[in-house]
């Protein structure tokens, strides 16, 4: 377990908060594996009917450690199969319960993909959802190769992983890829007004309407394809270069690396 996520269910609801916050909630392996901990015993647990997934400060997340990513591009793992992220990846794919989303400010990376796997999301009117995946010399992850462009039409999905520039909130409702924008004193309040009304629910009726609109084993499929290809990536001297830019608070220079 780590400080950095934070559990609390009460009333049916489990509510899972990121709270790296002077980190601008970055996500390290410690934290997916709390992540996936948290959400493979909700399955365990029949008094979880809801998952709500928060964030502490000004920004949901700035997607995965970018820190980590350079340890393990520098030590020359895999970055693969045995990191935390994956379960964490599975077990979105996996869950039942239906998953409500409240996030403000940015939401970089897998702080947006894994808005794909959300139920209900709630965005704040300050929100901005960006996948710079290319950016860093990587590739999408979380299945979001087949769901972003499945939720979004093929060019706005791949505008949004090539230049990975921000999609306002307004944007990403019209979009399709949340249910709501909410001024960003009442994203708690609404997003809890959500989640309590979908414990009150039928949890049998929820669940199976989630099974039935969803592929789990098609979306970790693409996962596990994605991952191979991500784990490649990581290792790559264009990625290199883009974490020693990120470290260096420069702009990355690609002409210079090989690909
Ligand atoms: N991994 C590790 N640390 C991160 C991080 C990340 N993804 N994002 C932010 N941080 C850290 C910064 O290094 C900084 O740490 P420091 O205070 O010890 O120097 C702290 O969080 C605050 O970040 P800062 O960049 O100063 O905040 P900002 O409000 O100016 O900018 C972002 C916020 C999200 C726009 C910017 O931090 C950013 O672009 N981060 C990288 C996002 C990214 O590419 N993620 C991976 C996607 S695949």
């Amino acid at each position: 377990m780590t400080e950095h996520i934070q559990r609390q269910h009460a009333d049916g609801i489990l509510t899972l908060t990121l709270a790296r916050a002077d980190k601008k909630n970055a996500i390290t392996d410690a934290m997916y594996g709390a992540l996936a901990d948290a959400l493979e015993a909700a399955e365990r647990d029949s008094t979880v009917r809801v998952v709500l997934l928060r964030a502490e400060g000004d920004m949901f997340s700035a997607g995965n450690d970018i820190g980590e990513f350079a340890s393990i591009a520098v030590s020359g793992g895999s970055g693969g199969g045995e990191r935390n992220v994956i379960r964490f990846l599975h077990a979105l794919a996996r869950a039942t319960r239906p998953l409500v989303a409240a996030v403000q400010g940015r939401a970089v990376g897998i702080g947006t993909t894994m808005l794909l796997h959300c139920d209900f999301v709630l965005l704040a009117d300050d929100a901005q959802l960006s996948t710079p995946f290319v950016n860093l010399a990587l590739v999408p992850e979380a299945a979001s190769s087949l769901l972003m462009p499945a939720r979004l039409g093929y060019v706005r999905a791949f505008e949004m992983f090539a230049l990975g520039d921000a999609v306002s909130a307004q944007s990403a409702l019209a979009w399709g890829l949340a249910n709501r924008v909410v001024p960003l004193y009442q994203l708690g309040t609404e997003a809890m007004a959500i989640a309590e009304r979908l414990a009150r629910q039928p949890l049998g009726a929820l669940t199976e309407t989630k099974r039935l609109m969803r592929n789990a084993e098609l979306l970790k499929q693409q996962m596990d394809a994605e991952s191979a290809c991500f784990a490649q990536r990581l290792k790559s001297p264009e990625a290199h270069e883009a974490f020693r830019a990120f470290v260096d608070r420069r702009p990355p220079n690609f002409h210079a690396v090989a690909h």
